[in-house]
């Protein structure tokens, strides 16, 4: 992926696994993603705490853009709650797409962040990043 410092779209949002859902829809999600996010060149990372999602997308600003709006209408989650969408946000934070497992404490830190406002969450998500078991 290049890590060139043309024009980024962030943003990093939180949302809940719809009711009934089950979560072994998550592996349909990822298989999902990680195609399409290598060939749209869109980075970041999807944590998941068995009940609630956290992602940090960044990518070419109308890409990011339109795959946010169809993340925030897929059926297989609910409450999505946008916490950063910063446009001009070049260099990126992380240079390849990837996901893993989180635990609850640390999802509600991020929510906890979001009150201090865009960036403390965006610092929190990548501090939790940094203590979870990933993988791309
Ligand atoms: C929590 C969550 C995160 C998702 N993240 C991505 C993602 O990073 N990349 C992606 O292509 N699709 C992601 N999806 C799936 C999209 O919502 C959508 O189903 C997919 O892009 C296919 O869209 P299409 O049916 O319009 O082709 C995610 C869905 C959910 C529920």
């Amino acid at each position: 992926m290049s890590l060139s410092t043309s024009p980024l779209r962030r943003l990093l949002y939180v949302s809940d696994l719809a009711p009934a859902m089950p979560s072994t829809v998550v592996g349909q999600i990822l298989r999902q993603s990680r195609e399409r996010n290598r060939r749209l060149q869109l980075s970041g990372a999807l944590l998941f705490d068995g009940e609630r999602f956290c992602q940090l997308l960044e990518g070419e600003p109308e890409t990011a853009q339109a795959l946010m709006r169809r993340i925030a209408q897929d059926a297989r989650h609910c409450h999505v709650h946008l916490l950063l969408d910063k446009l001009g946000a070049a260099p990126r934070l992380m240079t390849q797409w990837c996901c893993g497992y989180a635990d609850h404490e640390a999802f509600d830190a991020i929510r906890i962040a979001a009150v201090a406002g865009p960036e403390h969450c965006t610092s929190e998500f990548l501090r939790l990043l940094s203590r979870c078991d990933l993988s791309s």
